[in-house]
């Protein structure tokens, strides 16, 4: 119903009254001042004016396939939808279909974002980039680890080119601004012994949001509250799919070193006293580097030193956000 409203407020080109609104949408003005409510939180400029209604401001950027295409033009195929539920789970669906090396699947709302380790992406607005890579490389799945570690670098490159931003990279998919999160990575695969069906890789970076959930707002950030400014989302994700086709060149051309000392080079700072939880399990540790394969290596509080790939632990405190 919000877009619904979004809708009749973008089609307008004078103001709109709240009463003709509800009307036409066979709703209550009280339920329109709260979509109204809803999507300025999500970044859309509406100005209000009594007796006269609601009006959307033209300068409110929203996302439309037109604008990445106006900032991309090279061979990743791109699929553009309104409203997904996941876009890493449509483009494990789509996967098998898409005959092209590399493709991308965004859309403007996602209504059931995925994280790591089973747990939910809060996404369910029009503020963010929701989007999922799907590319199916020649190469040992041992290997695929290094694709959420180039999104990382990609996704770094991008704030500091764009936003002028110093992101910093939170093992093994967080990326850091302030201590707060701003992206989320969440890498699948499907995969033989020997061979890698297709690699997703989803990408979730929050950008226009004013507030978040009570649950995440003392963990979470956007660039909007970052910066006090609006981004050009289609911007963002065509210049984004440069940098990804950058990685994935590096990636397919054995230059996989390379990916990870520029991943040091944006991470966290090591040496910092981590919690990693194992299951049920945990343990005190402090954070020494990563290794070739972007397994995490700790020294934990016995001494032992060891290494942790990204699926089997979750880790808390470095630099306060948990
Ligand atoms: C995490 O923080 O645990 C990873 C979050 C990954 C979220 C992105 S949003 C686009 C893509 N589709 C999903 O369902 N998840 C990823």
């Amino acid at each position: 119903m919000k877009y619904e409203v979004l809708t009749m407020l973008n089609h307008a080109d004078k103001y709109l009254s709240g009463e003709t609104i509800s009307k036409k949408l066979g709703v209550s003005r009280t339920a329109i001042w709260k979509h109204i409510t809803s999507l300025r939180n999500e970044g859309y400029e509406i100005l209000s004016v009594t007796n006269k209604g609601y009006l959307l401001k033209r300068d409110s950027i929203p996302l439309t396939n037109y604008q990445v295409l106006q900032n991309y033009n090279g061979d990743t195929k791109l699929y553009f939808f309104n409203e997904l539920n996941s876009t890493n789970t449509k483009a494990k669906e789509m996967a098998n279909e898409i005959i092209d090396d590399k493709a991308l699947i965004y859309s403007r709302i996602q209504k059931q974002g995925r994280g790591r380790l089973g747990r939910n992406f809060h996404s369910n607005n029009l503020s963010g980039l929701w989007l999922s890579f799907v590319y199916k490389p020649a190469m040992n799945p041992e290997k695929a680890t290094i694709f959420t570690l180039a999104a990382s670098v990609a996704v770094c490159k991008l704030l500091k080119k764009e936003c002028q931003m110093d992101a910093r990279i939170k093992w093994p998919n967080d990326i850091i601004v302030n201590g707060k999160k701003l992206c989320g990575i969440l890498t699948e695969m499907s995969c033989e012994m020997d061979k890698i069906n297709y690699i997703v890789v989803g990408i979730g970076l929050n950008v226009a949001q004013l507030t978040f959930d009570d649950s995440i707002k003392d963990i979470a950030t956007s660039l909007y509250l970052e910066t006090e400014q609006k981004y050009d989302r289609g911007l963002l994700i065509g210049r984004l799919c440069y940098n990804m086709d950058n990685v994935y060149e590096q990636i397919i051309n054995n230059k996989i070193p390379d990916i990870i000392s520029e991943w040091k080079k944006y991470a966290l700072p090591m040496g910092q006293k981590i919690v990693i939880y194992k299951g049920k399990e945990k343990i005190n540790a402090k954070t020494i580097t990563i290794n070739d394969k972007g397994h995490l290596i700790v020294r934990e509080e016995n001494g032992e030193v060891n290494a942790y790939q990204s699926g089997e632990i979750s880790i808390r405190g470095i630099m306060g956000y948990s």
